[in-house]
């Protein structure tokens, strides 16, 4: 494993797991998993409690991880840590609520009817590397806590990170054969794991394309239906008209667009902006980004660091000069010496004309900006609609009667009026889309354990 700010640097050995440990992983998580359902709820809640402080306690090798094997810079690795703990208490106080006594129902005369919940077995939990340690936890925390078994299976560029969440959960009491890693690409590992029929349900969050091959894999195997609960991307826009405070409009902005190198599914893609403001507010932001540090994500002033791999850069590279043949470059952020010795990507901005110009989601550093006359707020909302996606949007006014005019419309998992777009708190901003951006529930949200669990109801004559 090499980092991501410089590839000079190896910051690790990795093996991936073969296809007889990741069976190996399958079986031991099955036959684990109903000593683990039968576990008292205040028992397995009390393990992800644990895991909360250990996470807090381990903070410092868990950012330093982040940053070397993910690129993050230290605020995001701060705030990766913070969220993981928050999954972990949060989906521990929810189990204790859902889980410990059934529901009662009404009945005639002689009757006693329940309703209780369970887990469904073995959970896959399939990670993406751009949360490498929130994602990660979150989605391992809900399947326990609901009284699943879990097999993990974290991005390719980011083992080193899950082998480290992993033991803190061991240490926090949760057994070896109920949490399970396999470690490995999509096509070798995810694939023969999702198609393993002892797989009860599918928790994914990554790409669109990964999360159709996860759900035609399910499909096509033996066994029963599970649920696929896929977290995909987006293609986030944010309005913006002529009573927005510019200023804070343009922080706002800048954080949605260029935080985490624009590598969250949240991130701001596609600016509207109404046309009698944009000269002075795009001219504002490109001041704003000249003033952007990339560089080490181990420095703390830099506000950019690398994006994730090669692959990656090129594919941003490729939009980008199509980008400029189709549309207008309005800035593009100069990257420091010795940058070439990393994976790093100049932070920019386009102007264009329509967003169907941008195709499907572009995942760093890079913000496409519209100009709309204000009697055409309507046909705005409609090709942000037509997009399919439905992660987050953004709008920055205040004419209140707007802002609820376009917020009713909007086909979105998570809006946003008059502040950024990124960092869902949990249990405050319960996180997810709907259309192309994924199957909800919301992750950190109150309806999430429950479609990790199969309900019973029980009825006794007495
Ligand atoms: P990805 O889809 O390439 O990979 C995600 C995970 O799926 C990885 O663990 C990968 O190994 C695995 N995988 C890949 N192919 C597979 C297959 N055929 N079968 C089983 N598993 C397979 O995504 P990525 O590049 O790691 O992450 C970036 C994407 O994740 C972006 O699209 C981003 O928007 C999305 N994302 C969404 C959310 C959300 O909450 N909606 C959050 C973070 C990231
Ligand atoms: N939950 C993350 C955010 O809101 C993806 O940015």
């Amino acid at each position: 494993m090499f980092s991501p700010a410089d590839r000079r640097r190896r910051i690790g050995r990795v093996s991936d797991s073969g296809p007889e440990e990741v069976a190996l992983a399958v079986r031991t998580a099955f036959a684990a998993a109903s000593g683990w359902e039968q576990t008292p709820v205040a028992e397995r809640a009390a393990c992800l409690e644990r895991t909360a402080d250990l996470l807090e306690a381990d903070m410092g090798r868990l950012i330093a991880l982040c940053c070397r094997e993910g690129g993050k810079t230290i605020a995001d690795g701060i705030a990766e840590v913070r969220e993981a703990a928050d999954f972990c208490r949060y989906y521990a106080a929810r189990a204790r609520e859902l889980f410990a006594e059934p529901i009662e129902l009404p009945g005639p005369t002689g009757e006693r009817n329940r309703l209780s919940l369970h887990g469904r077995g073995v959970f896959a939990c399939i990670s993406p590397w751009n949360f490498p340690v929130a994602i990660f936890c979150g989605q391992i925390a809900a399947a326990l806590a609901a009284g699943n078994a879990v097999v993990a299976k974290p991005a390719e560029q980011t083992p080193l990170t899950a082998v480290q969440v992993v033991e803190l959960c061991h240490r926090a009491g949760i057994p070896g054969n109920v949490l399970q890693l396999v470690l490995g690409d999509g096509p070798s590992v995810g694939m023969p794991l999702v198609a393993d029929p002892r797989i009860g349900g599918v928790a994914f969050t990554g790409g669109l394309d990964t999360a159709r091959a996860i759900n035609r894999a399910l499909a096509e195997r033996p066994g029963p239906i599970v649920p696929l609960i896929a977290e995909t991307g987006g293609q986030n826009a944010m309005m913006l008209d002529s009573s927005a405070l510019p200023e804070q409009a343009v922080a706002d902005i800048l954080a949605s667009s260029f935080q985490s190198a624009g590598q969250r599914c949240s991130a701001l893609r596609v600016l509207y902006v109404q046309e009698d403001v944009a000269p002075r507010l795009l001219e504002m932001l490109a001041g704003a980004m000249a003033e952007l540090r990339i560089g080490d994500p181990w420095d703390l002033s830099t506000d950019v660091g690398p994006i994730i791999d090669e692959a990656a850069r090129e594919r941003l590279a490729e939009h980008c000069a199509r980008m400029e043949r189709e549309g207008r470059l309005i800035y593009r952020c100069d990257l420091p010496p010795g940058a070439e010795h990393g994976c790093f990507f100049p932070p920019q901005v386009f102007e264009i004309d329509d967003i169907g110009r941008i195709g499907g989601e572009v995942f760093g550093p890079v913000l496409h900006v519209i100009r709309y006359p204000a009697e055409h707020l309507d046909m705005v909302i409609e090709a942000i609609n037509a997009t399919g996606y439905g992660l987050t949007f953004g709008i920055q006014s205040r004419i209140g009667r707007t802002v609820e005019h376009v917020t009713s419309r909007m086909r979105a998992g998570n809006l946003y009026v008059n502040r950024n777009m990124i960092g869902a708190v949990v249990g405050v901003q319960p996180f997810g889309g709907e259309g192309l951006s994924g199957t909800g529930p919301k992750a950190g949200g109150p309806h999430y354990l429950l479609r990790f669990a199969t309900e019973r109801a029980l009825s006794v004559n007495t």
